[in-house]
């Protein structure tokens, strides 16, 4: 059976689906989901491309960083455990990044750290020893759950955006959310406009105060806040530090994004509300990326109620320029010759405004390590709305 005969099956049977339940049956079915069935959807070979793709500088980037939190705890700690947590780990490739760097360049954080990988895609799991090559003696443990207890620091890249959004629209008769049916004639997925699907979603909206205007559509994510708490409640003592693309709730759920910002990636192409009807996301569920922009708000609060302090808030490119980005590339590979050439066109990519650099947002936080100055923070708060 197609994952499309699935959705039609449930749809059928139970109704139309809230579309967060169409979008996490469209990327996590057990069998048939879009992660679920590849162990790596990003790269020139998929369908969009994340810092990791970019090549080795990002990891040897966020390595340093690491490290540093590493000498901070172990300065004030009795427990000399250091757990290196990576969320939404793929395949393994950014945690290798991440270890080939500070095998050379800081051998006694290599040596101290327990490697975690958390990943809920059995596909991507099954190939990260494999990825992780002579670094797979660091690995303490893999699965799709974050360790009860982690000493250390938590990071992940793009983990939030990829979590199964609620879509709403605000009407002349008030909120609705929005549903996924099959229109009998066409057989096609179409969209239905209903009551709130949960008080779940109703308590979301009423505790963030989102306030749309007739016309608009916004997305809201009750799981990244869920994922964000138990994180830090995970986090005995450490840091956790996670990069996505976002924007504050009051920019979020304003005018400029009237349209709401669900998208789908496909072979490098987005396609979004612009495109119309049907919705890029009814077209070919399973083959495609769903996502939305996070809510930066949501996650800085998630945090701090659950017992985390925010250290800082910044795009990319000042949390990658903090960690001295541009002379690590010349310190790597010189100023001549073509893997110099390479590495300058990963960082311009890396950093470049209105790309990488300013849509993603780096957020750390600590929880019981005070208010340290790291190196990513060193430009403050930098952020572009
Ligand atoms: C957009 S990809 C990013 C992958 C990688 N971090 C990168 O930057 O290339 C999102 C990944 O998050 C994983 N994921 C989604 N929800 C997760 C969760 N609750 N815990 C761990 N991984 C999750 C997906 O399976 C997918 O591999």
């Amino acid at each position: 059976m197609t994952l499309r005969e699935v959705i039609r099956e449930r749809i059928r049977a139970a109704g139309p689906l809230p579309f967060a339940a169409y979008a996490e049956l469209a990327l996590y079915h057990p069998d048939l989901g879009y992660y679920t069935r590849a162990d790596r959807r990003s790269g020139r070979a998929g369908d969009f491309f994340t810092s990791v793709d970019l090549g080795p500088l990002f990891g040897a980037l966020l390595a340093s960083q690491l490290g540093e939190m590493w000498r901070l705890l172990r300065s004030t700690s009795a427990d000399k455990r250091f757990d290196l947590v990576e969320a939404a780990a793929g395949n393994g490739r950014l945690a290798r990044d991440v270890l080939a760097a500070a095998a050379t360049d800081d051998p006694a954080f290599y040596d101290a750290m327990d490697l975690h990988l958390v990943e809920r895609s059995g596909a991507a799991r099954d190939t990260q020893v494999a990825t992780l090559g002579p670094h797979a003696c660091k690995l303490a443990s893999s699965g799709s759950k974050m360790p009860p207890v982690v000493h250390g620091a938590i990071f992940a890249n793009e983990l939030l955006d990829a979590l199964a959004p609620h879509a709403l629209a605000m009407t002349a008769d008030g909120l609705r959310e929005v549903y996924v049916d099959v229109d009998e004639a066409t057989g096609h997925f179409v969209e239905r406009l209903g009551p709130l699907s949960s008080a779940r979603v109703q308590a979301h909206i009423d505790g963030r105060s989102i306030a749309l205007r007739p016309g608009w559509r916004a997305e809201i994510v009750p799981d990244a806040a869920d994922w964000v708490r138990h994180a830090v409640s995970s986090l005995a003592r450490g840091f956790l530090l996670l990069i996505d693309y976002g924007h504050e709730a009051s920019e979020l759920y304003s005018e400029t994004h009237a349209s709401g910002t669900l998208a789908t990636y496909r072979r490098q192409r987005i396609a979004d509300a612009a495109d119309g009807v049907p919705p890029p996301w009814l077209v070919d569920p399973g083959e495609c990326d769903i996502t939305a922009h996070v809510d930066l708000t949501l996650v800085r609060d998630s945090a701090e109620e659950a017992g985390a302090r925010t250290l800082g808030v910044l795009d990319q490119t000042y949390f990658l320029l903090g960690l001295g980005a541009t002379g690590r590339v010349l310190r790597d590979t010189g100023e001549h010759g073509v893997p110099a050439l390479r590495q300058r066109l990963a960082l311009k990519s890396l950093l470049v405004p209105g790309g990488l650099g300013s849509t993603h947002k780096a957020m750390i936080f600590g929880k019981d390590v005070g208010t340290p100055a790291l190196a990513g923070c060193s430009y403050r708060v930098r952020a572009t709305r």
